[in-house]
């Protein structure tokens, strides 16, 4: 190449570089440098995007081990986007908790949020759009509404139960049917009656929009979407996964917003909070559906999963689980004599409390939470983060700091704070984006592991379905 064309070339990457130098690069707004926690290197312009992506199809977390070696926190630049791993329970709380109120917005996600979610899915909204619909859903975490969702929660794991006996190959599929009749039932008011095909459409909704969380480039470079329409190549792609997501929520979401148009809906979120004139949302009809459709999909699939686990580690850890049913048969009576634990039952059987503490930190749901970004510069402990960088908690590396890791042991988390499930837990996220349903999905999990360990017996099969008995 002749010296003019490589100049230009050199020239060329050094301004797109420099337009689209990492956040967490930046000065900060008083002129000084910023000053970041050590970390990869990286690629010129891409910086670590490469390795992020390979990271995040490995079940054994490398990536995350790695990083978690710079120390307490580790400095990452992806593409324009600079993210700070919080390695420790310290970081963790300083950062997310206690400076709440300067790190709990998002980053811009113009394919995740914009054209797949129609920016509607509070989960990775930035902080103006954000917290209108926080303040609405709020009431999920109360304690009157806790007490109304607890009688459906009772109820639908006596269903689960009942399925469990008639059709136990099946378990896994049972956990998912709980999880999502639950909350269709907080939200929608109805219990579940959906067609195969439709449950498969809405969890189809959650996977794709979930892979689509950092899959396009232009998640990375925001900027890029500010580019004329007609330049915007991946635009309908996007778009049309983005249209078909509408149409599934949609067809969930007319019926229920017709019966409470018309006074005929049963008892719900959407009808009593959502819609309800002292409450109601302050958006229109399109923003009321994604919020109502959207605590509906996290709600299923999360619960589901940590059912799962929880299988797995009665599988692996018998004593864990005799030592369960133990309690569980001290306060509910056993043989004959023998009672379903209820909910009141929680504060007695703090050993299944700690079960589901520990399966959520042994096979973490989230090994990163979406990121907390800063509103502001922040000065913390001799580092300098200017506004925009973001922060995320490396679940794998944190739910680590302990004595045999590796190991399913309950009785880590008998400390007295058995009854809080994010009480040294951060798989619901933490500060002022904590996970709204956390409070439900406590109870969820509690409720089922109860009567599970309680009534039934758990042996690995040769082939990947479970044998199952039924207790005395
Ligand atoms: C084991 C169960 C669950 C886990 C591990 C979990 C985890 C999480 C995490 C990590 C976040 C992000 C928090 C952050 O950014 O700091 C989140 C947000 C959220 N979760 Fe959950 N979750 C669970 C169950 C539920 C349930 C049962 C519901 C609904 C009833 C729910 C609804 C939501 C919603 C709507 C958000 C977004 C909240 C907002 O935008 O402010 N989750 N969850």
């Amino acid at each position: 190449m002749s010296i003019g064309p490589a100049v230009f070339l050199l020239v060329l990457i050094f301004i797109v570089s420099q337009y689209f130098k990492p956040t967490g690069k930046r000065k900060l707004i008083d002129g000084r440098s910023s000053h970041l926690p050590p970390g990869p290197k990286g690629l010129p312009l891409l910086g670590s995007l490469l390795d992020l992506k390979t990271g995040r199809q490995d079940p054994n977390h490398k990536f995350l081990w790695e990083i978690a070696k710079y120390g307490e926190m580790t400095t990452v630049h992806l593409g324009a986007k600079t993210w700070i791993f919080l390695n420790s329970h310290r970081v963790v709380s300083e950062i997310i908790a206690k400076r709440g109120s300067v790190t709990n917005t998002r980053s811009p996600m113009p394919i995740a949020s914009g054209l797949v979610s129609r920016d509607g899915r509070s989960l990775i909204l930035p902080q103006e759009t954000w917290s209108e619909r926080r303040r609405v859903m709020h009431s999920l975490l109360s304690g009157s509404a806790l007490k109304q969702y607890g009688e459906w929660q009772e109820l639908e794991s006596t269903q689960m139960m009942a399925e469990y006996l008639f059709q136990p190959e099946k378990w896994y599929k049972h956990h998912y049917r709980y999880a999502n009749s639950v909350v269709h039932r907080i939200v929608l008011g109805e219990r579940l009656a959906k067609s195969t095909q439709e449950l498969a459409d809405l969890q189809n909704c959650v996977t794709f929009f979930v892979g689509s969380i950092g899959s396009s480039i232009i998640d990375w470079f925001p900027e890029l979407a500010r580019l004329p329409k007609v330049l915007q190549f991946w635009r309908a792609h996007w778009q049309s996964l983005g249209d078909w997501n509408y149409r599934v929520y949609n067809s969930w979401w007319a019926p229920i917003k017709k019966q409470v148009d018309e006074g005929t809906a049963p008892p719900s979120f959407v009808r009593d909070v959502l819609l309800n004139e002292d409450t109601r949302y302050k958006g229109d009809d399109q923003d009321c559906m994604y919020l109502a459709m959207q605590l509906i999909e996290a709600g299923s699939d999360t619960t589901r999963e940590a059912l799962n686990i929880m299988v797995m580690a009665m599988l692996e850890y018998p004593e864990a689980f005799q030592k369960a049913r133990a309690e569980i048969d001290h306060i509910c009576g056993y043989g004959k004599n023998a009672r379903l634990p209820v909910l009141v039952d929680m504060d007695n059987l703090r050993f299944i409390c700690a079960i589901a503490k520990e399966v959520l930190r042994w096979r973490p749901i989230f090994v990163a939470t979406p990121d907390h970004v800063a509103s502001q510069d922040i000065d913390f402990e001799g580092y300098r983060f200017p506004l925009g960088t973001g922060f995320v908690i490396n679940e794998v590396a944190v739910g680590s700091e302990c004595e045999n890791s590796g190991a399913f042991d309950p009785d880590r988390w008998m400390n007295g704070h058995e009854t809080d499930i994010s009480h040294g837990l951060w798989q619901f996220g933490g500060g002022r984006r904590i996970c709204v349903g956390y409070r439900l999905a406590q109870r969820s999990l509690f409720i089922n592991i109860a009567r599970l360990i309680q009534c039934i017996d758990f042996k690995a099969a040769s082939c990947p379905i479970l044998f199952i008995t039924m207790s005395q």
